[in-house]
């Protein structure tokens, strides 16, 4: 899963290039910063998903480089700045463990570019790759005029929903406030004021009667146990943003017991659950997720519409049995 743009970096840099104990070109310069990253062990999954397109990522950003553009210039000499500027960095990156993302205060999401910092977790939600697709065939994408990104963090999700759907009013969700504030610099960056509400709201609980023709979510949803073997580079993350009880799906059971009250007839209901849809599954055996594909074969967000939360209603808002042990 790789979100940053860079797609054209790693087919440019051929495995036969070796990296150069000093770098003179910005290739030779990624190519040092892949294999200190690499010996030094670093985990990849907050927006590259390799060492290499890390290294472009970083590398890019001290000489002023966006990285769809870095293709172009890997062939460019390096001055002693750029070149002191990019060492300095990819040790931070290393000797922090702090996601680059946190160290760049840049995220990139749905193609989009999203300020970030430790108020938020970095975006990476697969839900971007259905919003390009305007979840077809699940919604015509005409109809959706009220959308609602429960639990929305940096705005990232609701800024690509609001573009992907130009007729929407979104309103974008959030439990904390310092969250809230990420997304409103998100929401201003994109010109999206007058469309994109940010609100304040233990899920759905500050959004009164409203309801919406698509909701969708990325909760937090990690396990306890889970929570305690997350690299280094998660703990620099808010635990607001990634805890959800001993199985993970505290958020993620609330949604469905209240989303039917929340969507219009036809709306349809679209929640992350990550490594947590083994347990979604078993709490709920005979409920019929519908579980979207992404391009790389992942299956961890589900899609519901209204009508089938409305028959699941009994399941869905039954407290949970939990068995006595004494
Ligand atoms: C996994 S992050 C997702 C952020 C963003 N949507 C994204 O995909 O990058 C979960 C977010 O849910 C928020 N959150 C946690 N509990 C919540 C609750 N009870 N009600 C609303 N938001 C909550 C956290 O503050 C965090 O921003």
């Amino acid at each position: 899963m790789a979100n940053v743009p860079m797609d054209a970096v790693q087919s440019t840099l051929t495995m036969s290039t070796k990296p150069h104990p000093q770098p003179t070109t910005v290739r030779q310069l990624v190519l040092w910063g892949e294999r200190q990253l690499r010996e030094a062990g670093v985990t990849f999954g907050h927006g590259t998903d390799n060492a290499l397109d890390e290294s472009a990522w970083l590398v890019g950003s001290a000489i002023g480089v966006a990285p769809a553009d870095l293709e172009s210039q890997l062939d460019r000499p390096l001055n002693a700045s750029h070149l002191a500027g990019a060492r300095h960095i990819i040790e931070m990156r290393i000797r922090t463990r702090k996601p680059a993302a946190y160290l760049l205060r840049e995220a990139w999401f749905a193609g989009l570019r999203f300020y970030v910092d430790e108020r938020v977790i970095v975006p990476r939600s697969l839900i971007g790759e259905f919003v390009l697709e305007e979840f077809q065939p699940w919604i015509d994408a005409g109809r959706v005029r009220h959308a609602l990104d429960l639990c929305t963090g940096s705005g990232c999700i609701a800024v690509a929903v609001a573009r992907a759907f130009p007729q929407a009013q979104v309103d974008a969700a959030d439990i904390s406030a310092e969250a809230l504030e990420v997304a409103r610099i998100n929401i201003g960056a994109h010109g999206l004021e007058a469309r994109v509400r940010p609100i304040q709201s233990d899920l759905f609980g500050a959004l009164g009667g409203e309801r919406y023709d698509l909701i969708v979510s990325n909760p937090p949803y990690v396990a306890a146990g889970e929570l305690a073997s997350l690299p280094a580079e998660y703990r620099h993350e808010p635990e607001l943003a990634l805890a959800s009880g001993a199985d993970g799906l505290e958020a993620a059971a609330r949604i469905l017991a209240q989303a039917e009250d929340h969507l219009t007839s036809g709306g349809i209901l679209v929640v992350e659950v990550g490594n947590s849809r083994e347990a979604l599954e078993l709490r709920f055996p005979l409920v019929p997720f519908v579980w979207l594909t992404t391009r790389s074969g992942d299956e961890s967000v589900f899609l519901m519409d209204q009508a089938e939360l409305v028959r699941q209603r009994a399941t869905l808002r039954k407290p949970l049995e939990i068995p006595d042990c004494r």
